[in-house]
């Protein structure tokens, strides 16, 4: 694996292989890899000639009252890992080979849909730093392939819409979600959870397919918003801070509605420290 910290230089060797005929693949990461990130790698593998991943946790995404400063950094591990499972150049970028001019006055990217609701209504500005990192790795790498987890399901539809919207000549991909037996979704922000939290966080899974099985039930009487309300009073009776729990369409996330095929159930929710999220696509056809 080569590691290449400097964007020009990145850029240039990629470039090169790409002239080749080469099919280049991106999967950018903020680091503290688990095995969710890996298995984007792996799908990334299973569609190109050329694996690149990205470390690089962006400021622009954080909050003021979030985790940036305390975001988990593992360096050292990581690497062992991208080396174990196959990547073939790893980029490491600082702040400043990022956002030359400072990330205030940077140009942006905005996607005008989809942005606001869910985790963007508590975390303004959030999707605004994704997208606009994104697109500045995506300008690096010149990719073929793009591959994003289906854990952050709304982020993975606003770079769609993105790619769409500005004639991206790139096939985003989204990975399955890959979870801890006792069906939390990983995450690196897990390990922020102590035991007994980590053990209670399955909860919000086990409410999201409990909801899921009473959509698809013939016989369940309540509505959607009954079945957005007691699940928000079930999690919180178990000492869940609710954000929100929503069931939209999978293609644009607006509310779903009983002749929707195409549901997505989402849920954010704090417990204890951490704010988790998950999500489950629910096909009536199938
Ligand atoms: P990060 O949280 O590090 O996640 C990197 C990628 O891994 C994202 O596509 C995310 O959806 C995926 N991922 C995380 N947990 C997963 C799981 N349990 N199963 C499957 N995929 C999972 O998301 C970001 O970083 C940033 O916003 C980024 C896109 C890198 C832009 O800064």
């Amino acid at each position: 694996m080569k590691i290449i910290q400097n964007p020009v230089e990145l850029q240039r060797v990629l470039l090169g292989q790409k002239q080749k005929g080469i099919k280049i693949g991106i999967v950018p990461t903020m680091g503290n890899l688990h095995a969710g990130h890996l298995s984007l790698i792996e799908t990334a593998k299973e569609n190109v000639d050329i694996v690149v991943s990205s470390i690089f946790v962006n400021p622009l995404q954080f909050g003021p009252n979030e985790d940036f400063e305390n975001y988990p950094r593992t360096l050292d591990a990581d690497i062992e890992k991208l080396k174990e499972v196959g990547t073939d150049f790893l980029f490491l970028p600082t702040i400043d080979d990022i956002y030359p001019d400072g990330q205030q006055s940077h140009t942006s990217v905005s996607v005008n849909r989809m942005t606001d609701k869910l985790c963007g209504a508590s975390r303004p500005g959030h999707f605004l730093g994704v997208t606009t990192v994104v697109n500045i790795l995506f300008n690096i790498v010149q990719p073929n392939v793009a591959v994003f987890g289906k854990k952050d399901y709304q982020q993975y539809r606003i770079i769609k819409a993105m790619v769409k919207d500005l004639r991206m000549p790139i096939e985003i991909i989204g990975g399955e979600i890959v979870r801890e037996s006792n069906g939390l979704a990983m995450s690196s922000r897990n390990g922020y959870l102590s035991d007994q939290e980590k053990s209670n966080a399955s909860l919000l899974r086990k409410i999201i397919i409990d909801t899921a099985k009473k959509i698809k039930d013939p016989n369940n009487a309540e509505s959607f918003t009954q079945l957005k309300e007691s699940s928000i009073a079930r999690l919180t009776e178990h000492g869940f801070k609710v954000d929100y729990f929503e069931l939209v369409r999978q293609s644009d996330l607006e509310n779903a509605t009983p002749e929707d095929k195409s549901i997505l159930i989402a849920a954010a929710a704090w417990l204890g420290q951490p704010r988790l999220i998950d999500n489950l696509e629910l096909d009536l056809d199938s």
